[in-house]
């Protein structure tokens, strides 16, 4: 059952054969777990979590309605701590409950891609159930019992909301590096299309999944530090250096890295 504030989203959902109803209809749809994925824009900087607010408030009446325990899984990318300091102060409040004693909450990160968000909803590479407690985690893995060849991780709130994030940065920032690697070989006249092709066989960090995620331990090795400073040194000499943000980035956060691993 999808429950939605826009008439069309929910003519949208009945048309393509789901049952959809609107939110003042959520306390008669007999739903005793609830997942919460509503827009979280950034607004002038700052993650906007209004409709957040607003939703878990229309849910958390429907929670106290219930006759059973029910459970918020929230969804949507929101910033560490947001479940715990926003939506269960909230819930709380609008139910007169506490959470783990009377209801559950979870948080369980949406991976997938707008393109294809109803596919990949239904095959997901991976299943963040996120609970602070066991009882309200088992109650989400009991919802994707089905899914049992995906892999499932459980985590606390503040894990699972960071988990999205760093998903997320670390696509932008791939995209971001090549860019600038891109414009830094074309400068030199060679193609960074021919050259980003053999990268991905060649780099370790793009066939290696796990590499470079072990956190806390900067780079080494007898290669890593000597190019990374031997190229930023290279093209400051040709007076390029403004081109490689992310190449300087790259060094100062491994020294700091450095600096906390030796200090440890
Ligand atoms: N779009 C993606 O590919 C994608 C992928 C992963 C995660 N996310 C995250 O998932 C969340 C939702 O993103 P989206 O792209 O699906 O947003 P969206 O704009 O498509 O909105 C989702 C739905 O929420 C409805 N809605 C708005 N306010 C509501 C309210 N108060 N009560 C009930 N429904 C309400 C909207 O009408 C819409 O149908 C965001 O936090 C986003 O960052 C999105």
């Amino acid at each position: 059952m999808f429950v939605d504030v826009s008439s069309e989203r929910i003519q949208l959902l009945r048309q393509r054969g789901h049952e959809a109803v609107p939110v003042d209809q959520l306390s008669n749809a007999g739903c005793d777990v609830f997942l919460v994925s509503v827009p979280t824009p950034t607004v002038r900087g700052e993650v906007d979590l209004a409709v957040v607010r607003h939703a878990t408030a229309a849910v958390g009446q429907a929670m106290a309605a219930s006759a059973g325990w029910p459970v918020f899984v929230l969804r949507s990318t929101v910033p560490p701590g947001t479940t715990e300091e926003l939506v269960i102060p909230i819930l709380e409040r609008v139910t007169g409950g506490s959470t783990a004693r009377d209801f559950g909450v979870c948080m369980n990160p949406e991976f997938l891609r707008a393109a294809s968000a109803e596919q990949d909803f239904l095959a997901p590479r991976v299943i963040v159930v996120g609970g602070n407690d066991q009882r309200s985690r088992d109650a989400l893995i009991g919802v994707y019992a089905s899914w049992n060849d995906v892999p499932l991780i459980e985590m606390n709130l503040r894990t699972a909301e960071g988990t999205k994030y760093v998903a997320n940065l670390f696509n932008a920032a791939k995209i971001s590096f090549f860019n600038e690697m891109g414009r830094v070989l074309r400068a030199f006249g060679a193609d960074p299309d021919v050259a980003f092709a053999a990268v991905v066989y060649g780099a370790e960090g793009l066939w290696n999944p796990t590499y470079g995620t072990r956190w806390g331990t900067p780079f080494g090795g007898m290669c890593l530090p000597k190019d990374a400073s031997g190229f930023l040194g290279f093209l400051t000499a040709m007076g390029m250096e403004e081109m490689v943000p992310m190449l300087k980035a790259t060094i100062t956060v491994n020294e700091e890295t450095a600096k906390e691993y030796s200090a440890a």
